[in-house]
């Protein structure tokens, strides 16, 4: 426990949280349902790894990585949402990288290559980027030898790249769904056939998931209060940039 009682929750944030779940939950079940009726479900070593790769990438760098950021705000157990929003970013991680080498691994076996395409370079790109950003999240926060001003000036950094990897994330996700919709239905697509459908309905929840997500974050009044090493930390930074002293006055 932190000592003093936690800061109640503000008024509209649970709802908002609420509404971010059930959008997190369809999305999923829209890709469960997609995959299982249209594309004969997920497999591994046979001709249905191939959709292990959508089901993975959505549930770990969309849903779970969602979620991992959203945490960030809850204010009972400031310290507890701090380690769970570790603990998903590192389960999203994994997650991920079985979608990688699902995609890699039935590339290779039908003898296609690899990263020719435009979602495959951005894909990359966000997974690259998402790892260093997990590297460098646990280098400056959990270790011991990095100096509070250090972290002060990463924080920032931190939470901006975030943001930035979770829309690059959704972005990803859009672009293999459209290439994956004219691999497999091409001839139909334009005819409103259910497949198609269903999986830009899935394209739409990912986008409302993301505003959802990103509004809760961005909400000024809705930040959790720092914690006192959080205030310590801010104020070594400044002493650090502006020549203060930790007392509060100028030298
Ligand atoms: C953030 C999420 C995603 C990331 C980081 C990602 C990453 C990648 C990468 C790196 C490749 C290239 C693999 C290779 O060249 O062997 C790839 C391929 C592919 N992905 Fe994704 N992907 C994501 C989401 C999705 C989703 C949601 C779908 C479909 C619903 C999808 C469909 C495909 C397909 C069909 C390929 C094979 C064709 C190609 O190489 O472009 N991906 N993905």
């Amino acid at each position: 426990m932190d000592g003093a009682p936690p800061p109640p929750s503000p008024a509209g944030l649970s709802a908002y949280v609420a509404v971010s779940q059930a959008l997190g939950l369809a999305l999923l079940a829209a890709t469960g349902a997609w995959l299982g009726r249209y594309r004969g479900g997920v497999g591994w070593h046979s001709p249905l790894q191939l959709n292990a790769h959508p089901l993975c990438m959505v549930l770990a760098m969309v849903f779970l990585q969602g979620d991992a950021l959203l945490v960030c705000v809850f204010r009972h157990e400031a310290k507890r949402s701090k380690a769970l929003h570790g603990l998903l970013h590192g389960l999203a991680l994994l997650m991920a990288l079985v979608g990688i080498i699902a995609v890699f691994e039935s590339h290779r076996a039908k003898g296609i290559p690899d990263m020719y395409s435009l979602h495959s370079w951005c894909g990359m790109a966000t997974f690259v980027l998402y790892l260093l950003q997990w590297f460098l999240g646990c280098g400056f926060f959990l270790f011991p030898g990095a100096s509070f001003s250090l972290r002060g000036w990463y924080k920032p950094h931190h939470i901006f790249f975030g943001i930035t990897l979770f829309i690059l994330s959704i972005t990803s996700c859009l672009l293999g769904i459209t290439e994956m919709l004219l691999f497999k239905i091409s001839d139909s697509y334009s005819h409103f056939v259910p497949e198609g459908i269903l999986a830009n309905t899935l394209g739409v929840l990912l986008v409302a998931f993301g505003l959802v997500v990103g509004y809760v974050l961005t909400r000024e009044e809705w930040r959790r209060p720092p914690l006192a090493e959080e205030l310590a930390l801010s104020m070594d930074f400044k002493t650090l940039t502006e020549g203060e002293s930790p007392g509060g006055g100028s030298q």
